[in-house]
């Protein structure tokens, strides 16, 4: 047997999971933040700031842009803004890591400054598409220029105009990058989602005093309004949760609470697909943090049953999707996906790397071009490839949990983009 690289992680099988946990803080809220505080005027303190590498990047870009930023411990961070329009030009290539949340609605803060700036990001990042957030930004009078659509991407901002965009396909990144990008724009700017996607950015531009114009699925911003820094607290990452409630909802016996985790109903449509699978799922709000509900999340085991998920579903599934895969493999259990052609291009080809690895788990796992099929029954345990992607490091632990022997993820170091502690707190749920 080869010898396991230190970014190789072996998961043993568990009989049942149990316990009570919170979550390192939401990465989408986190990023949003960061940005609005940036630009706002005067000082935001953000509590419970996301841990994980991705938010890491957000913070750096924002330095090298002249941001002062400190981060005293224990997820406090201290921003000093410095004003619509105060950025400074960056010296060097600004670099989003492995994070196309940072890249993306970054670029959209880019468009609008007076002056010349790259971005770029690793090699994951390097391949993923950008003509999705080009084409609005240079509607809107920025000039941008991505050989083939990817990254590295140059920016020459400037003076903006609004814009009406309709995103082609669904992305609260995109959505997110033209309205950022509208709060320094003349006039009106509007995004109008064919299906609902996260909505944290409406909420925290509201946080931060901004008008912000919401009806059905269309959201609007003017140009020209002044942000207020202001002190923010991040809830427990939904999307890290959605690991646990998994893995509880997958095994015999297992029930687990988890506290302080962010419940904004764009995020939480996992929980329906859950008690469809045969789950039992409860949820109560205790509060609002800056217009983000913070609950507690209960999942216990029962008999699974084989799920569906319909393409109007794939939006609000987006980042579960190969979590969902991993319940997939259990006995009972089974999940087509279709529609979800958009997983080709996030941070691995999750459709194909998720298929490759759960067979190499000894799953029955078959690609479609927008999707997948698993059928359950007991996983014999193996050797899964991550891919460099952090989502499908969590997928296939939460699959080898319920496997007969224990099984390897490569790369398994990924995991760190999101959430750093994760194969601690696998370790503490034991039962
Ligand atoms: C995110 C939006 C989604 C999601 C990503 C985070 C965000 O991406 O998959 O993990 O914070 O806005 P898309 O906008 O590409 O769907």
């Amino acid at each position: 047997m080869p010898a396991l690289a230190a970014t190789d992680v072996v998961v043993q099988p568990a009989a049942r999971l149990g316990g009570r946990l919170t979550c390192p803080g939401d990465k989408s809220i986190s990023h949003r933040y960061a940005l609005l505080a940036a630009l706002a005027t005067g000082r935001t303190t953000i509590t419970g700031y996301a841990s994980g590498a991705d938010c890491a990047s957000t913070l750096n870009c924002l330095r090298a842009l002249g941001v002062q930023i400190a981060q005293p411990g224990d997820g406090l961070v201290e921003i000093e803004g410095r004003g619509l329009g105060g950025l400074a030009p960056p010296t060097a290539p600004l670099d989003a890591g492995n994070s196309g949340t940072t890249f993306r609605l970054l670029a959209g803060i880019l468009a609008a400054q007076p002056f010349d700036s790259t971005l770029t990001g690793d090699d994951s990042l390097r391949r993923r598409p950008m003509e999705r957030i080009i084409a609005p930004l240079r509607a809107m009078g920025a000039t941008l220029h991505a050989d083939d659509d990817r990254p590295p991407l140059t920016i020459s901002g400037g003076s903006l105009r609004g814009v009406e965009w309709a995103p082609p396909v669904p992305s609260a990144q995109v959505k997110s990058a033209v309205l950022l990008a509208g709060l320094h724009a003349s006039g009106a700017t509007t995004v109008r989602e064919s299906a609902a996607t996260r909505d944290h950015t409406e909420r925290a531009l509201s946080g931060f005093g901004i008008d912000v114009e919401r009806l059905g699925l269309t959201v609007t911003v003017r140009g020209g309004t002044p942000l207020t820094g202001r002190a923010v607290q991040v809830p427990g990452d939904f999307s890290s949760a959605a690991a646990w409630a998994i893995a509880a909802a997958a095994s015999d016996g297992s029930h687990v609470v988890v506290a302080d985790v962010g419940m904004n109903p764009t995020r939480t449509a996992l929980l329906d697909v859950l008690r469809r699978a045969g789950a039992t799922v409860t949820t109560e709000i205790d509060r609002a943090a800056e217009s983000e509900p913070i609950g507690r999340l209960t999942v216990a085991h029962r008999s699974l049953r084989p799920v569906v998920i319909e393409p109007s579903e794939v939006p609000a599934l987006i980042d579960e999707l190969p979590l969902l895969a991993a319940l997939g493999t259990y006995p009972g259990a089974a999940l087509t996906v279709t529609g979800a052609a958009e997983l080709r291009a996030k941070e691995s080809d999750r459709i194909a790397a998720l298929v490759a690895g759960l067979r190499g788990l000894g799953a029955t796992a078959s690609e479609l071009p927008d999707g997948f099929t698993i059928t359950g029954g007991a996983v014999s345990g193996g050797t899964a490839d991550a891919a460099g992607d952090h989502r499908l490091v969590m997928a296939f632990a939460v699959a080898a949990l319920g496997a007969k022997r224990p099984s390897t993820i490569l790369g398994a170091d990924a995991v760190t983009v999101s959430y750093p502690d994760f194969f601690e707190t696998l370790t503490s749920l034991r039962a």
